[in-house]
């Protein structure tokens, strides 16, 4: 049993936070057993890990990041989604073909993930099998928990990204076997998006998914041209969502769409009945690339999952802390622009990047009993604590903390070391 102390701060339910004020957490086997205000007897014994007044909350959930693309998050931010991709992504991810380019620019977006608080992420790699092998070893040695997904693409991509499909399936399949039996670092079927997979490949990933019961990623409805694109080249199905749906993609097992900005009337509802479905709000990349603002409110309304990434590099924050911010900002001008429904609450936007993510890997993202005991520690004192609650100090964490605030990160109860920033 390992007992900790602190000021907990966590988000049972989007409707608001539960504080505890000089709590404490017990946790077995990496999994929270309770949260006492006041120690049980019964844990007495114990030894007590004290982090004093700091805060203790969730470790965030990014369900979806391109690892690849925070080698130049940031460029190229002045174009739309089509023409961003062809003259800055695909030339970038042509580049991890080579295994050593692969392994220095993929440590260094792993220790920044880790470093920002992220301790869960659905992450995109490229095309190429080798240096998505370097990525999955690379977190499982930092003992952090992630979907990592090979990149199917074998259409309308450049030559040095286009795969031939018997190859990129048989190359997906190779990675399930050799990684599907890890604890934390799990593989994820990767379709990059419609336009770029024929029905063929779209057929086998679908037939991939079902065999090894393996969830899905890819993008969704983000930009108007894309949509347009989609309609052209799959006439046969009523809508994107159908496409993948279609191919077993979207449904039966769990799927992760990122963005689903501009959906019809049809793809809402082919969503609302779809428990396996996971929608990804990723409100950086959406303004950035001028696609359009998600209808966060509407389909959490519908009780549709829902959960927050940071699509480095469209998005150029991997804080997720700070897509939290993104996101209440984003709903105030949707708000402002297409009244009335209320922009986002901060409990509601904390929900998402922790427990409403944490769902798509099962009990994470929360400190209620049998939940992964997933934490990080936020020295908050520099940021003026006085006077305020503990709510209070988390909004001035997500508004205005940084990476340096963050003093300790736990996994499944297992300590994740980042370097001399951890200092308790
Ligand atoms: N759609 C297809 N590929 C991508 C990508 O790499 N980033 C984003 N934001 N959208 C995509
Ligand atoms: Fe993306």
């Amino acid at each position: 049993m390992q007992i900790f102390k602190g000021d907990l701060i966590f988000t049972p339910t989007p409707q608001g936070f539960k504080t505890l004020k000089g709590g404490y957490i017990a946790v077995s086997k990496g999994q929270v057993e309770g949260v006492y205000q006041k120690l049980p007897a019964l844990f007495s014994n114990f030894k007590i890990k004290n982090f004093g007044r700091r805060l203790i909350m969730p470790g965030f959930v990014d369900l979806h990041v391109h690892a690849s693309q925070f080698y130049q998050a940031g460029v190229g931010l002045d174009q739309e989604l089509l023409p961003w991709l062809e003259h800055y992504i695909y030339p970038l991810e042509e580049r991890f073909a080579d295994p050593e380019f692969a392994r220095e620019a993929y440590a260094r977006f792993v220790e920044e993930l880790i470093s920002h608080g992220t301790l869960r992420a659905c992450i995109f790699a490229t095309v190429h099998r080798e240096s998505t092998a370097l990525l999955f070893d690379l977190l499982a040695s930092r003992g952090i928990g992630a979907y990592v997904g090979k990149v199917n693409m074998d259409c309308h991509a450049p030559p040095g990204l286009q795969e031939v499909t018997a190859v990129s399936l048989q190359e997906t399949e190779e990675l399930i076997k050799r990684y599907g039996g890890h604890p934390l670092v799990k593989p994820i079927i990767t379709p990059r998006f419609a336009p770029s997979t024929t029905p063929e490949l779209l057929a086998g990933l679908g037939s991939l998914a079902r065999k090894y019961h393996l969830p899905v990623q890819s993008h969704l409805a983000e930009n108007k041209a894309e949509v347009a694109w989609v309609q052209e080249l799959f006439p046969d199905q009523p809508t994107y969502a159908h496409v993948y749906h279609h191919y077993g993609l979207l449904g039966p097992t769990p799927a992760l769409m990122a963005h689903a900005v501009h959906l019809t009337e049809q793809e809402k509802t082919l969503l609302t009945k779809n428990s396996a479905a996971w929608l990804v709000h990723c409100p950086e990349a959406n303004i950035n690339l001028k696609s359009g603002m998600m209808p966060v409110r509407e389909l959490l309304e519908r009780g549709i999952n829902l959960g927050l990434g940071s699509d480095i590099g469209a998005g150029h924050s991997i804080a997720l802390y700070r897509v939290m911010v993104r996101a209440i900002q984003l709903s105030k001008i949707r708000n402002i622009l297409e009244p009335p429904r209320a922009p986002l609450t901060t409990a509601e936007v904390f929900y998402l990047g922790t427990k409403g993510g944490g769902s798509f890997f099962g009990k994470v993202g929360s400190f209620e009993p049998g939940y992964a005991f997933d934490a990080i520690v936020v020295e908050d004192e520099a940021l003026i604590t006085a006077g305020f609650t503990l709510e209070e100090r988390l909004q001035k964490f997500i508004y205005t903390g940084g990476a340096d605030n963050i003093v300790a990160r736990f996994v499944k109860g297992k300590r994740v070391d980042c370097g001399p920033g951890d200092c308790y």
